[in-house]
């Protein structure tokens, strides 16, 4: 949707948990080879946390961060949003538990799960209330820790996701012309049951059965979720510069979901671009699920991979079946 006011970018933050967990490491515990990871899903290692750690102790420090590069007062804070299928608890939302500890006194809260669109959900919502005007600033943060709802003994999940939280600010772009200038958000529920946890829900309440049956963890349909995200990555990225007339030259930097670097490869390969135009980490992350694409953005700011006035886009694909497009001109922030 076209923005009426723009949303800028005003500061970016990202927090990893110290733990690394090495593609050497799932060999002792799953049927598997550090080979087969690497080449078939890009992925080398990834950050776990520690038992302790819940998700607000991750998001925090990244919206700490991301609060402090843009230097807007926190009381001005208009709306603290949160992305995640693994808040705290599932009542009350772990968006209020950030909007306390970070003193955001004049903020709504609310969590929203979109799986791993779901930070260009958040995205959405917080820019267009800034462009509506019922708000000028908000805090998103996109965060999940996987390490708690996977099961270590199933090959075909445990090795692919990783924990991590990434933040930004947004506020009323400062010159009219840098921000967010469209937004796309698409869902296909006919493919609601590729990605799942069973129970806990209203669906299937937890019992002893479900727990004994590992019915708690996530469980996924890799085949499936493949083919639709190298499609719809493709399809997403079209739509938009099409809309804006925006040849894919002037796109400075793609930030797509990581979930397989082959993903990513198809998208490259489908433009004819170099892989160089989209942004990857995920070799050092595996998929993080909400948190992926705020860290990623975060990374290449650090990076230095993105400078005033570049155009950049940000993929988000996966449960849902769910996808988001943020399409923006960045403005001065630099980290
Ligand atoms: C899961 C995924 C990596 C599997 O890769 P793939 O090339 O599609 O592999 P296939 O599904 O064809 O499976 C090939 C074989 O590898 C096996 N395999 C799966 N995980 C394995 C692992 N960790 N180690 C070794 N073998 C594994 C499968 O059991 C299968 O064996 P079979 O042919 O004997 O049944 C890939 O489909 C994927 O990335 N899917 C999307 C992931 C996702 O849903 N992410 C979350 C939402 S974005």
């Amino acid at each position: 949707m076209k923005q009426l006011r723009r949303a800028e970018i005003l500061g970016t933050g990202m927090y990893l948990p110290e733990k690394r967990v090495t593609n050497k490491d799932f060999e002792k515990m799953v049927d598997t080879t550090e080979e087969w990871i690497i080449t078939r899903t890009g992925i080398r290692e990834r950050r776990f946390v520690e038992p302790h750690q819940k998700l607000s102790d991750i998001a925090i420090p990244a919206a700490e961060m991301a609060l402090n590069n843009s230097g807007v007062p926190r009381e001005k804070i208009g709306l603290v949003i949160l992305a995640s299928f693994t808040p705290d608890r599932l009542i009350s939302a772990t968006a209020c538990i950030l909007q306390d500890k970070l003193g955001c006194k004049n903020a709504g809260a609310m969590d929203i799960e979109v799986a791993c669109s779901g930070f260009t959900y958040a995205t959405t919502v917080a820019s267009s209330m800034i462009a509506s005007g019922a708000i000028d600033y908000a805090l998103v943060v996109g965060g999940d820790i996987l390490s708690k709802v996977l099961d270590f003994t199933d090959r075909n999940t445990c090795v692919l996701f990783g924990d991590g939280a990434g933040a930004i600010v947004l506020g009323p772009s400062h010159d009219g012309e840098s921000g967010i200038f469209d937004t796309l958000l698409g869902a296909d529920g006919s493919g609601s049951e590729h990605i799942i946890i069973p129970a806990g829900g209203t669906g299937m309440p937890t019992t002893a059965k479900t727990v004994e049956d590992k019915l708690h963890y996530v469980k996924i349909n890799g085949k499936e979720v493949f083919k639709f995200s190298t499609k719809i990555i493709g399809d997403m990225i079209e739509q938009v510069l099409e809309r804006n007339k925006i040849p894919l030259d002037d796109v400075s930097l793609i930030i797509p979901h990581q979930a397989n670097i082959r993903i990513i490869e198809s998208a490259a390969k489908r433009f004819g671009c170099p892989m160089e135009k989209f942004f990857c980490n995920l070799e050092k992350y595996g998929n993080t699920v909400a948190g992926t694409i705020p860290i990623c953005l975060h990374e290449a700011l650090t990076e230095k991979r993105i400078k005033k006035g570049d155009i950049v886009l940000l993929a988000g694909f996966g449960g849902g079946l769910s996808w988001g497009l943020i399409a923006m001109r960045w403005g001065a922030l630099q980290v």
